[in-house]
């Protein structure tokens, strides 16, 4: 019988696995007719070489599937055997496991950069292939809105790996792929700008790169923490020049790992506004995780207790020295310096003289050793305090037992004296 045929036993076997039912017997006589040459499928637009036919002939669904995409390949020509170029495609019937279709010989540039990072596959990484990006049979210049590299689709992309789905295989993925990325992205002020369609805010390759996307560690990934402000600054340009001048931008681009870098107070991902009042809160917070000390002297003001209330009417710590082109109070150009401070304050308040502003933002009461006569004040304040309600406090308390022993006695003395009522007076 022609299905028992010899020929035929692979694919009996392979299709039983794929595709049993119609398409089976479908395919079956496909083949046949082919084989006799009865058959050849023509494709009018698409340019499939005379190579291609022998594949279409079984693979019709596919031929027609690269016509109707209108994949870039098509037009150029490119044929079936130039990606699947393995002995599994090259023979007929097909015998042994297929190896993923290669497309690095004719883009090198993209094939080499892909390789440095874990994209590839290094070190035993899961990785992500061409086609887990790009697709197969359906690719599309990257400028096409269709395509699925296209800006405005590229995060929908990564998404399907960098994401906190609910198959999300922890086994199959290394810690540091970080799930969370692809939802917080979506939820920062880039993300849903790119959402928009605002073609001018960063998609995840604009930060990471195209192809040589690498991990934050390596020295040449565009994320490193010497790297980013460069990057940032692409189009933040005026805060990285003010960074970069400041003190914290002059020691981070020196690659002193102890001063911040644009992601140290901005998340990268969920990035937000900067003019709302839980960023302004967040900021004083930030500050603190280097600054302690000032950050307990700034407590102790007006100006910290309203805003560890939640009220941002008042000074927070960039009101006073800037967010981005922070120097220390020794530099003229800096907002703290002493010659500055009149218009420093003068933001927020009127009616200003030299005396006004000579108030210490940081006084530090605890401090004996640098600020004696605000150390020695706050004790005498203290013992006052301390004197004057332990005084009162034990006045008010002899006074309560004698009120109390009175009320007392007179209640004893009424019950048990009420045989004798005239004692008591
Ligand atoms: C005689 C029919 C026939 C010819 C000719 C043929 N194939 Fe196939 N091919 C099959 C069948 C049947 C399968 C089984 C799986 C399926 O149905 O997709 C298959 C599977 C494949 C697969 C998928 C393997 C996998 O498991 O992912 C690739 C890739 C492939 N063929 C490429 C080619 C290419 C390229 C050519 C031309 C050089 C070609 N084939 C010629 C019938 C054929
Ligand atoms: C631009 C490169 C490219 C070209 C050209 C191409 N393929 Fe593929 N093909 C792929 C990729 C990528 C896959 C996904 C699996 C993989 O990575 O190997 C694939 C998968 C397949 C499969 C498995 C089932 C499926 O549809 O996913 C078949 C069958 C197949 N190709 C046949 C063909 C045939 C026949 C042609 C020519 C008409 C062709 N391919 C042209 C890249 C290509
Ligand atoms: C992690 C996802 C990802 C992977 C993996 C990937 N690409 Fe890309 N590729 C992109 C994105 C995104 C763009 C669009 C970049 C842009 O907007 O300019 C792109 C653009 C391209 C382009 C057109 C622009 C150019 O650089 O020439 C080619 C060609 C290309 N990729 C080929 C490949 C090949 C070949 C591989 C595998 C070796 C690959 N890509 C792997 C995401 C990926
Ligand atoms: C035989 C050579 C060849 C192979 C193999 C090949 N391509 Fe291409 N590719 C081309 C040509 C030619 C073009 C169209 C000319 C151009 O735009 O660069 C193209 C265009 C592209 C583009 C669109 C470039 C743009 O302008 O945005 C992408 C993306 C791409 N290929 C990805 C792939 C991927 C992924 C594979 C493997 C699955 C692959 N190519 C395999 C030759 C090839
Ligand atoms: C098919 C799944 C897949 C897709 C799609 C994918 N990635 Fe990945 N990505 C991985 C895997 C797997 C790793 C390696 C994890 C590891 O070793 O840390 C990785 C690693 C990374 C890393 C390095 C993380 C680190 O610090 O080690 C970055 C950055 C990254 N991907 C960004 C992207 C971007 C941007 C895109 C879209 C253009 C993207 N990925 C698309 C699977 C994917
Ligand atoms: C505005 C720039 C920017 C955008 C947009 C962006 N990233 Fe990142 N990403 C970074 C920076 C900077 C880091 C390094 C953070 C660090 O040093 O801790 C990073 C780290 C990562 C990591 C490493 C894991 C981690 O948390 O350390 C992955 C994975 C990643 N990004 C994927 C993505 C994906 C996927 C997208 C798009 C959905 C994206 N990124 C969008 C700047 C960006
Ligand atoms: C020490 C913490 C810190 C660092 C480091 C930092 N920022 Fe900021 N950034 C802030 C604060 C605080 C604000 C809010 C400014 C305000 O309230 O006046 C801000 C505001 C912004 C804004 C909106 C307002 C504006 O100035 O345009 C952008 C954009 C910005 N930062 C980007 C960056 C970039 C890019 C870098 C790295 C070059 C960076 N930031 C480094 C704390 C920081
Ligand atoms: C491709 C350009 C681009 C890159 C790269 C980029 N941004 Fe942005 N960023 C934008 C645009 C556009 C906006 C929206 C401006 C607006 O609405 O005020 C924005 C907004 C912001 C805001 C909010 C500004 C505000 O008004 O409060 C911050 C903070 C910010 N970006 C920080 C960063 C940081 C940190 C990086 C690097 C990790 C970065 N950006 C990389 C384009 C970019
Ligand atoms: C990641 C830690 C870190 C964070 C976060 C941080 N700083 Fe700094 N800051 C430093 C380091 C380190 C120096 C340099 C100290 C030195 O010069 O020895 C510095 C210097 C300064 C100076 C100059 C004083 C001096 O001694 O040079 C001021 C003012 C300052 N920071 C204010 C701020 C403010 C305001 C914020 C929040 C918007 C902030 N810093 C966030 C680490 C940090
Ligand atoms: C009302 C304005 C104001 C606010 C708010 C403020 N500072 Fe200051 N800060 C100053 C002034 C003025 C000085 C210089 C006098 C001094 O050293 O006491 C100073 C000094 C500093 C210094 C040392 C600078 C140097 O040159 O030695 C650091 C660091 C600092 N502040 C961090 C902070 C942090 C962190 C916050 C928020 C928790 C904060 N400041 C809030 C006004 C302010
Ligand atoms: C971002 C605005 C802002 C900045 C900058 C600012 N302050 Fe204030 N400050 C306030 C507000 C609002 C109050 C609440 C009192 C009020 O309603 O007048 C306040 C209260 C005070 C108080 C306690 C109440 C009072 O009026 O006596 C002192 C002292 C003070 N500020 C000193 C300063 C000094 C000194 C500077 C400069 C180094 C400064 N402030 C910078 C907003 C600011």
């Amino acid at each position: 019988m022609l299905l028992d045929g010899p020929l035929f036993t692979g694919y009996k076997l392979k299709l039983m696995r794929k595709t049993p039912g119609s398409t089976m017997i479908l395919r079956y006589v496909l083949a046949t007719a082919i084989l006799s040459g009865l058959l050849l499928p023509a494709f009018g637009s698409a340019s499939f070489s005379p190579a291609d036919r022998r594949c279409i002939n079984c693979h019709e669904d596919v031929a027609q599937h690269i016509q109707d995409s209108q994949a870039v390949h098509a037009d150029a020509g490119v044929s079936c055997v130039s990606c699947h170029r393995d002995d599994f495609a090259r023979r007929a019937p097909h015998r042994g496991e297929p190896e993923p279709a290669s497309c690095g010989q004719c883009h090198e540039a993209a094939n080499e950069r892909h390789q440095l990072g874990p994209h590839g596959g290094g070190e035993g990484d899961p990785g992500a292939s061409c086609a887990d990006c790009h697709g197969s049979h359906d690719i599309l210049p990257a400028s096409d809105p269709q395509s699925k590299v296209y800006h405005l689709n590229v995060a929908a992309t990564c998404s399907q790996c960098h994401t906190a789905s609910e198959d999300f295989d922890p086994q199959a993925h290394v810690e540091h792929l970080n799930r969370w990325v692809a939802g917080d992205y979506a939820d920062g002020i880039h993300g849903r700008l790119v959402q928009k369609g605002l073609r001018v805010a960063p998609s995840c390759v604009t930060c990471h790169g195209v192809h040589a996307v690498r991990p934050a560690q390596d020295p040449d990934s565009l994320v490193a923490p010497e790297n980013v402000a460069n990057m940032c600054g692409s189009c933040h340009e005026g805060t990285k020049n003010a960074f970069t001048r400041g003190r914290h931008g002059s020691l981070q681009q020196g690659g002193d790992t102890a001063a911040p870098g644009c992601v140290d107070c901005h998340s990268p991902h969920l990035t937000v506004a900067t003019d709302t009042p839980t960023w302004k809160l967040q900021g004083i917070q930030e500050c603190g995780t280097c600054h302690e000390k000032e950050t307990l002297t700034y407590r102790d003001t007006f100006h910290g207790k309203v805003t560890s209330l939640g009220f941002v009417r008042v000074a927070a710590c960039a009101d006073c020295h800037g967010a981005h082109e922070v120097l220390p109070s020794s530099d003229p150009r800096s907002p703290i310096a002493p010659e500055n401070l009149m218009e420093t304050c003068g933001n927020c308040h009127s009616n200003l003289n030299e005396n006004y502003v000579r108030y210490d933002p940081h006084a530090n009461y605890r401090d004996r050793e640098g600020e004696p006569l605000l150390y020695w004040a706050t004790v005498f304040m203290h013992g006052l305090l301390i004197g004057v309600f332990g005084v009162f406090g034990l006045h008010t308390l002899l006074w309560a037992w004698r009120g109390w022993r009175n009320a007392f006695a007179w209640r004893f003395g009424h019950r048990s004296g009420s045989d004798d009522d005239s004692k008591l007076n």
